[in-house]
Order: structure tokens, then sequence, then C-alpha cells
């Protein structure tokens, strides 16, 4: 079996975790061995990187680094996770991938999107995911949904106009590349994503 490479992002709050379980478990429906990873983290190096990065105490971090610690992690987790899963046949479905990069530093830090694939396509090779989710949610509520919940990291306490120029980022690619990035209106139910999620996979990877 080939392996599989979704990706799922989205603005903070748009319900990208929920919908990782509900893919998980159809694709282990469908016999595959899943991966999941996080960004920036999953792996004890890029763990330590997203300390870094994360924590609100970090003020002076200048935007560059900022790309290029988020591009070490994600360098770190290509080929000690994805990579090697990949090549075994596994379904691997990360949350978060280089659209963050793309969006958060490219447009939101105004680093510039050709800059952060750039530095990406050479930090990562040619990893990359067959399919992107897009979970398509106002800034607003995104951030209202995460304010209920505890302590608001660095990158969750810029401001408003910051996350708006995210969201119309991520909206942007959508259309730029439409045949890899699906955008999904995050307000429906959650049976309803999944279901639209589904769709998409058949489509891409079990069709034809
Ligand atoms: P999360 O684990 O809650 O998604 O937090 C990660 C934060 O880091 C989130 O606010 C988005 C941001 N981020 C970037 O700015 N650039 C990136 O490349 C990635 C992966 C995340």
């Amino acid at each position: 079996m080939e392996g599989i490479f979704i990706t799922m992002e989205g603005p903070d709050g748009s319900g990208k975790t929920t919908q990782i379980d509900l893919l998980k478990k159809y694709l282990e429906s469908r016999g595959y061995d899943i991966v999941i990873a996080r960004e920036p983290g999953g792996t004890a190096i890029g763990e330590v990187i997203r300390e870094v990065i994360l924590n609100p105490a970090h003020k002076e971090m200048s935007h560059m680094t900022e790309l290029l610690l988020y591009a070490s992690a994600r360098a770190q987790l290509v080929s000690q996770v994805i990579g090697p899963a990949l090549l075994e046949g596994k379904a691997v479905i990360c949350d978060r991938f280089v659209e963050s990069s793309a969006v958060y530093q490219g447009i939101g830090r105004g680093l510039g999107v050709d800059t952060v694939y750039e530095v990406n396509n050479f930090a990562l090779g040619d990893v990359k995911p067959k399919l992107t989710i897009f979970m398509d949610l106002d800034a607003e509520e995104g951030i209202k949904r995460k304010k209920k919940q505890a302590n608001l990291d660095r990158m969750e306490m810029e401001d408003m106009t910051f996350h708006k120029r995210v969201v119309e980022g991520y909206r942007k690619l959508a259309t730029l590349y439409p045949e890899r990035i699906v955008p999904i209106d995050a307000t429906l139910s959650i049976e309803e994503i999944h279901n639209r999620i589904v769709e998409e996979v058949e489509k891409r990877f079990f069709m034809g």
C-alpha cells in the first residue's frame, strides 16, 4: 500500500483536532496504520523548538527567526517521522504544515509567501501532502472559541488584524492551489465537516 499524506490547516480554534480524530478512525477502517503529527512539534527536538517559539516571554523574536524555527521543527518531523512512515505505506495526518508558515509568517508577519515556500522547499525536499484540508473560519470566531480555553500562546496573543490576515491568506492559497487545498466551512456540524473530508479523501486516494 502506498503512503497517504494529508495536512489539516486553519486558524486557531477552527476544530482541526476533532476532525483529525475522526479522519484517523475513518482511515483505520480503510486498513491503514495511522501516524498523527502536530506542528510545531511531533518529535522531541520539535517539542523543544515549539516551547521556544510559543513562549509568550519571547517577545523580541524576529520574524525571520520565527520562520526558521518553524522550518527547523518541520525538517526534523519530516526526516524522523513523516518520511519513514510514508515509506512504510502508512497514512500520515499532520496538524498544520507548510501552509501555516505561508500564512502566519508569509502573510501575517509580512515575510512573503514566496520566501516561505523557498525556505521550506529547501528544508523539506520533495515530501509534500497530496491533500490539504483548510478549516475555513472567520478570525473573530476562532479566537472567541480559543479564549474559552486556558492560556493563550505567543501567536494567539497577536491582535485581530493579524488573525484576519491569516484567514484571508488561507482563503487566497485555497484559490491559488485548488487541486490540493480544499476549504471547508468550519461552522458546519462536526459530522457534516467529516463527511466532506471523507469525500475529498475518497476522491484523491481511493478512486481511479
Ligand atoms: P497550535 O498547536 O495551537 O496550532 O499552535 C501553533 C501556533 O503556531 C498557531 O498559532 C499557529 C502558529 N504556527 C505558525 O505561525 N507557523 C507555522 O508554521 C506553524 C506550524 C504554526
